[in-house]
């Protein structure tokens, strides 16, 4: 047995560095709300550097704000094996979703530090930019701009509801930086993460090793009709963009449930104009998100979700500007990184099953261009972007000890 397979991670350290992380940008219910590029998002990323360098990790950062903390290995030549995830949460964010994932990472690196422990290839942890989606859609967009998905300066054109510029909020932060997003070698790249569903555990499994993940649309809709009077214009003479709106929202669950089980859709944002409770709303703007793990099942919920947002538009005679924003192709996960993920569990003693992941990931983007996998470990009740979400430390130690033993197995392949 080689002395690497003794190894194992410091479960209290990884706790207490999550919920260290927590408190920056803390929720109103026990949650965090750090959004992409706000002053919340910098501090996180200055605690993460802060950590990284005290174990003589060297910093990069590229200029997409994705951030690269480097611990070399006895052949620098070689590409790095990566690990890492996301700062940024959502409004109403948990302490765990893409936090874990990078904490995981650097949990990875100290435990190699500590027991002075080089391994063949260099290790690096990685921080992605605006994984949410949240402030700035779509997500996941910086490990986007890596894979070459998204042009940069399309990236930086962005806007938040406010007009703010993804790539000024970067500049403002701090967190423009000099290499060119896309230059660094990735060898291989994990993810571990919470599950954000039931599955592993209603089957009492504590590790999921995930073999690829769903694909998504994304599409922006905004309806006209007209303000009037809430009062004085009968009911015949209304053109309330709100009630045309109503009807599309209720189709997009139609359409999930008309393609179960797999299927999934969502209208999670909406403004409404004027927004004063004695005018007829004049427009209405709303997000919707439909999911599939099957290309033909996701093409054909895309064909039926815009023949039916004409049809209702057209009979409440509004004016609609629907947009396809993102278009993310379900994605499979290279064999060797789900193999080194499965052994590590195996060997370990974990319960584990596959499993394939129905939220996005920055892996989901890097998988095009890097082999990929990821490790979910269960989450309370399968909730996830709500502050209340949680995990059991057990299960975050365990999902970090796979990610130490399918790093070193690839960082130290063909001669350790
Ligand atoms: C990312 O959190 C997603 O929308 O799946
Ligand atoms: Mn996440
Ligand atoms: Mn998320």
């Amino acid at each position: 047995m080689s002395e690497t397979e003794q190894l194992r991670i410091d479960g209290q350290r990884l706790w207490d560095s999550i919920m260290a992380m927590g408190e920056i940008g803390p929720g109103q219910q026990g949650g965090s709300c750090r959004l992409a590029l706000t002053d919340e998002d910098r501090d996180g990323r200055d605690l993460f550097i802060r950590w990284c360098e005290e174990i003589g990790c060297r910093i990069s950062i590229d200029d997409m704000g994705n951030i690269f903390a480097r611990r070399d290995g006895r052949d620098n030549e070689l590409s790095p094996i990566v690990a890492g995830s996301h700062l940024d949460t959502q409004p109403h964010g948990g302490k765990f979703d893409g936090i874990y994932g990078v904490l995981a990472a650097l949990e990875v690196l100290r435990t190699l530090h500590d027991n002075d422990v080089v391994t063949k290839a260099p290790v690096e942890v990685v921080m992605w930019t605006n994984e949410e989606g949240s402030r700035f859609a779509p997500a996941m967009i910086a490990s986007g701009v890596y894979a070459g998905l998204f042009e940069k300066d399309y990236a930086w054109s962005i806007t938040d509801s406010e007009g703010n510029s993804l790539g000024d909020e970067l500049k403002r932060i701090g967190y423009m930086g000099e290499m060119p997003c896309g230059q660094n070698p990735i060898g291989a790249l994990f993810e571990a993460h919470i599950e954000q569903g039931p599955i592993l555990e209603a089957a009492n499994h504590q590790i999921g090793v995930v073999t690829g993940g769903q694909g998504q649309h994304w599409y922006d809709v905004r309806l006209k009709g007209q303000d009037s009077h809430a009062g004085s214009t009968p009911m015949s003479c209304r053109r309330d963009a709100l009630v045309a709106a109503a009807e599309i929202i209720t189709m997009v669950q139609t359409l999930a449930l008309k393609f179960a089980p797999h299927a999934v859709s969502t209208v999670g944002e909406m403004s409404v104009l004027p927004n004063s409770r004695n005018t007829i709303p004049g427009e209405v703007f709303f997000s919707i998100d439909i999911r599939n793990p099957y290309a033909e099942v996701l093409a054909k919920m895309a064909a039926q979700l815009a023949t039916s947002i004409a049809a209702i538009v057209e009979r409440h005679g509004d004016e609609c500007e629907f947009k396809e924003i993102w278009d993310k192709p379900p994605v499979h996960f290279d064999l060797d990184c789900i193999a080194a993920v499965e052994h590590a569990a195996v060997r370990l003693g974990y319960s584990h099953q596959h499993i394939v992941s129905g939220a996005g990931h920055d892996a989901c983007q890097v998988c095009l261009v890097a082999p990929t996998s990821m490790i979910f470990v269960p989450c309370a009740g399968g909730l996830s972007h709500n502050e209340q979400e949680s995990a059991e430390p057990e299960d975050l130690e365990a999902g970090c000890n796979v990610l130490l033993h399918a790093m070193l197995a690839l960082a130290n392949k063909n001669g350790a």
